[in-house]
């Protein structure tokens, strides 16, 4: 911290005055949206405080406003310990009909109710006042506050040490980077002005540490704002506003972050030194006073009775919240009662998490579509009548594939029960009301054995459900295959999305994706991306980058060739291996490693494990692997690929050639012979971290399985925890990593 008070106090008190005003014009803006000055004014104020800065780097405050959004990208993430762990909370359920019917429960708020009667128990008396608020559906994370000052932000990690994100936290305009002071006894008061933020006139209330929880997300309308925009902009499309959330949360470059509507509501305590809070609202009047915006709404509820009623209004109000959520947390009110009742190793025992079940409502199904994919997968989809559920309108969804008609005996007519399964995709759960004597839907027969894009034949293969239309020219393949070939892990052409893709099938420029390298820059600047009605013009700029990028792709190496021809079964961690065994292209195409594979293979097992071994080949690449390619390249399609490819005078060629490790010397590193599986949140992206094992000799692959070495385990996974739990497969963090590194 600099010494403010020692500097002679025209500029420095100038600049105190300009950051505490800024502040509070940024929290008039961004929290209470009653801004007192245009943006003009705050640009003015803002422009002044910077130059006053740059005069005096003596004054430097990396809480400064002026510094939100500053800041080179980081290497990676600092760990940080949580001055007190962040707990998780155990959860109840609201039981389904079924359940209840199976189990002869009561009610489906039984364990709910339980958690109540654990409470008396506890602490001996039947009437306990709870709070009951919603559960935000985001990222948790921790913000510590040490004299009034933001010292970091940390995400939860194991509960003990999270990353510090502190660079990204800043960027969310809500969060107050200085705290106002604030006075606890006089609740109404209202705020005190940043004038008074001069130390000396600090009341003594003020918390000299305080150590705020909560969630950052996506407000939902924001989400969907940004993803629409993405989308127009041909880049991929987040899954979900949570997943959004965090995924930007793991982003080193806080600009990015900055761009990305990202919100934050506190709803706990960690460490704290400040006046004594006796209850949770007087931690919320604290939170008020000094502008920290918290989850809302909070029912307090005296009896069982009144819980019940605040759990039911909250599932009843909380689609028109911004962000999503599944349940209602519930926490005893009084802070002494919190502390006679203590913990469990992982959880509190005076709060519960109560997840509602998804909401459900019936609806006709008036007719089903077919949706081509970018393998040429036939997807049936249900035509409903529109029907709203968890705050939206459902008109359509997914029934994956005969298989699962033929199970729940789909027909059109029918009267059905839709749910969004977590909350986000609508499903169609059962029929509830057959037409009388109406078949099950038959796929095949809807189209009559026809592709619906093409009128090409479809057929199933053996071993999968889908029906697949098998016509490689298939025009709705034709945009997927393009944006396939397209996307960022595989040639990376930046720029050519959806819109560009479906204007250039549309409008006969492109059939297959080895059309692009013939497109020239006056046909692409002057692509209509728009519609007929609503022309819009791709323009110069851009076609100048889509061929700069077309040209790059010309040498990427051979495995984003391989994953970008779409070819089935091969992912990217298959079409690495395959790189590696491989010089380029060519070679692969008339694979003798591949033809030894399969021949091993149907020989017999001992024979194929020896071949596996001998080049260490993981799980990615097993026989039908080996079979999908061989079949790719021996098909009209693929003689056409690489008779396309010659023309064009591109041969990709392997960047990781190393077909026998021990000869290369790759057994001596430290992760050499083992097979790792990633799953939760990292600090790191995902590629980054897959890069960082292979670097170091070791494989990733997908599944885990018995072969699996170590799974590694950052924040949540779910089930593929679970499976190596089952098949004793060590789970590692981290910092375990590392250490294996080491
Ligand atoms: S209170 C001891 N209140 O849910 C933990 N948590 O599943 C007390 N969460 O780790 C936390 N909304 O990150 C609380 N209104 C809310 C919440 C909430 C979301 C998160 C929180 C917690 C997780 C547990």
């Amino acid at each position: 911290m600099p010494d403010l008070f020692s500097l002679p106090p025209a500029p420095l008190a100038r600049i105190r005055e300009l950051r505490a005003e800024l502040a509070r014009h940024n929290r008039l803006y961004y929290t209470q949206a009653a801004p007192e000055i245009s943006d003009a004014e705050y640009d003015r104020l803002f422009r002044q405080l910077e130059e006053l800065e740059q005069q005096h780097p003596e004054c430097y405050d990396p809480n400064s406003p002026t510094l939100r959004v500053g800041g080179a990208p980081l290497d990676g993430f600092q760990q940080i310990h949580h001055a007190v762990p962040m707990l998780s909370i155990d959860d109840v359920f609201e039981l389904s009909a079924d359940t209840l019917a199976k189990t002869g429960a009561a009610r489906p708020e039984l364990e709910l109710v339980e958690f109540y009667q654990r409470l008396r128990k506890n602490l001996g008396r039947d009437a306990i006042t709870v709070t009951v608020e919603p559960k935000i559906d985001g990222v948790a994370v921790s913000l510590l506050y040490r004299n009034g000052s933001l010292a970091y932000a940390a995400t939860r990690g194991d509960g003990r040490t999270g990353d510090d994100v502190t660079h990204n936290v800043r960027t969310i305009r809500s969060i107050p980077l200085t705290l106002a002071a604030a006075s606890v006894a006089a609740a109404s008061v209202p705020p005190p002005s940043a004038a008074t933020l001069d130390s000396d006139s600090l009341l003594p209330s003020f918390p000299s540490l305080l150590e705020v929880r909560g969630e950052i997300f996506m407000p939902n309308a924001a989400f969907a704002a940004m993803n629409a925009e993405r989308d127009d902009a041909g880049l991929p499309t987040f899954a979900n506003p949570r997943n959004a959330a965090a995924g930007t949360l793991k982003q080193l470059d806080p600009k990015i972050v900055a761009q990305r509507p990202l919100a934050f509501l506190a709803h706990g305590l960690g460490a704290y030194d400040g006046p004594p809070l006796a209850t949770e609202h007087e931690f919320h009047a604290l939170l008020d006073q000094l502008h920290i915006p918290r989850n809302q709404p909070v029912l307090t509820a005296r009896s069982l009775a009144e819980m019940l009623d605040a759990v039911a209004a909250i599932n009843r109000d909380r689609h028109a919240f911004d962000y999503g959520t599944d349940g209602a947390v519930i926490k005893v009110l009084d802070r002494a009662e919190r502390e006679q009742l203590g913990y469990t190793s992982r959880a509190p025992r005076w709060a519960a998490a109560y997840k509602f079940l998804p909401e459900q409502q019936q609806t006709t199904l008036n007719a089903i579509t077919i949706q081509v994919g970018r393998t040429g997968v036939l997807t049936p989809v249900a035509e409903l009548t529109p029907v709203l559920i968890s705050g939206s309108t459902v008109a359509r969804a997914t029934l994956h594939n005969q298989d699962e008609i033929d199970r729940k005996r789909i027909h059109i007519g029918a009267t059905v029960l839709v749910e969004k399964a977590g909350e986000i995709i609508p499903a169609i759960v059962k029929v509830t009301q057959p037409v009388p004597g109406a078949p099950t839907f038959s796929l095949f027969d809807h189209v009559g054995g026809k592709c619906p894009s093409c009128g090409g034949p479809i057929c199933q293969e053996a071993g999968f459900v889908a029906w697949r239309c098998s016509n490689f020219q298939c025009p709705a393949q034709a945009v997927t295959r393009i944006t396939h070939f397209a996307s960022r892990k595989a040639l990376d052409l930046e720029g050519l999305g959806d819109a560009v893709a479906e204007a250039l099938v549309r409008l006969g420029h492109c059939a297959t994706p080895l059309d692009l390298f013939s497109l020239t820059q006056s046909t692409l600047a002057t692509l209509n991306t728009g519609s007929a009605a609503e022309p819009r013009r791709f323009g110069e700029k851009n076609a100048a980058r889509i061929l700069a990028a077309l040209h790059a792709a010309r040498s990427k190496p051979l495995h984003r060739w391989l994953y970008a021809m779409g070819i089935r079964q091969l992912g990217e961690s298959a079409a690495k291996e395959l790189a590696r065994l491989h010089h380029n292209l060519t070679e692969l195409a008339d694979s003798p490693i591949l033809a030894e594979l399969l021949r091993d293979t149907r020989a017999d097992a001992k024979k194929k494990n020896a071949f596996l071994t001998k080049h260490a080949v993981s799980g990615d690449v097993g026989p039908a692997v080996a079979e999908a390619i061989s079949a790719f390249f021996q098909s009209a399609a693929g003689q056409h690929v690489l008779l396309r490819l010659a023309q064009l005078g591109i041969d990709p060629a392997s960047d990781n050639y190393l077909p026998i490790p021990a000869a290369a010397g790759l057994t001596d590193k430290p992760l050499a012979g083992k097979t790792f599986v990633i799953t939760g949140t990292l600090s790191i992206e995902r590629d980054a971290m897959k890069e960082l094992i292979e670097s170091h000799g070791g494989k990733v692959s997908g599944a885990v399985s018995a072969k699996t070495s170590y799974l590694l385990c950052g924040e949540g996974g779910g089930s593929k925890r679970d499976k190596a739990e089952q098949l004793k497969v060590p789970i590692i963090d981290e910092a375990a990593l590392h250490a294996l590194l080491a």
